[in-house]
């Protein structure tokens, strides 16, 4: 299986920002088979760098959208609008479902929008700090990632991706910690096994799983080892050219 490295820009950069960046992360990393490099700049830069980006080297994703196709939605963004845009959707990222009260439902109906619109779903899944603390995450993610996928037919379960995203791991909250590789070891295979029960073991085995949460150029090698883990979806240290690149290069030497 290929290798996921996802920069998520949050709300980071204005359009120029975003295309002088894109232009340095293009002259930096070369086309590689086995390892896909992936950004999701915000909505307004999307279309713009659609049209800068080489997809041989460096894919881009939607931070997220309306699941409807159009309509009266005053403000959205749907993913028929995007599609030919982007080739990836990150949906149901934590931020997505704290900041802005999106529910599982509103997630199933946009991995199902998603995938209707040729765009590959990147499902993120998380526990809280107090579930984590009260011993809940098993249920908290079984809950995430059975409830996301719900309206995927089997068909199109193997072109989902997942991304496990420990809330309390993630930097930008205020008391975040780092998680540590044998922490995700455990959760990844919890969610492949869940996945095989509800899916079978060939299926399963070929949905990639990324981790989230804290990512840096000296930590990502240890959770790219990490059995069972496909790849990583990087918040903070993929606004810094020299780190994102630092970090694909890694993933390229773990590859290898
Ligand atoms: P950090 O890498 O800044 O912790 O962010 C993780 C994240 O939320 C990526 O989607």
């Amino acid at each position: 299986m290929k290798s996921y490295i996802v920069g998520n820009w949050k709300m980071n950069f204005s359009v120029g920002e975003s295309s002088v960046y894109l232009h340095k992360l293009l002259q930096k990393t070369r086309a590689f088979r086995d390892i896909e490099v992936i950004v999701a700049p915000s909505f307004v830069a999307l279309q713009p760098l659609s049209l800068q980006v080489d997809r041989k080297k460096i894919r881009l994703a939607a931070q997220s959208a309306n699941p409807h196709d159009f309509g009266a939605y005053t403000g959205e963004v749907s993913y028929t609008q995007l599609r030919g845009i982007v080739d990836y959707g990150i949906i149901g990222h934590s931020e997505r479902r704290q900041l802005f009260h999106e529910s599982d439902k509103d997630i199933r109906a946009s991995v199902a929008a998603a995938l209707r619109n040729q765009i590959t779903p990147i499902l993120c899944i998380g526990e809280t700090e107090t579930e984590h603390t009260f011993g809940e995450t098993h249920d908290v993610l079984r809950d995430q990632l059975l409830g996301g996928l719900s309206e995927v037919s089997a068909e199109d379960i193997s072109k989902v991706i997942i991304a496990y995203e420990p809330i309390w791991a993630i930097s930008t909250t205020t008391d975040s910690r780092i998680a540590s590789p044998d922490e995700i070891g455990e959760i990844a295979q919890f969610i492949r096994r869940t996945l095989v029960d509800a899916y079978g073991e060939s299926t399963a085995e070929a949905i990639p799983l990324l981790y989230g949460g804290s990512v840096n150029p000296t930590n990502a090698g240890a959770y790219l080892t990490v059995p069972g883990i496909n790849g990583l979806l990087i918040g903070g240290a993929s606004l810094i050219g020299d780190q994102f690149i630092d970090i694909i290069e890694t993933a390229k030497k773990v590859k290898d």
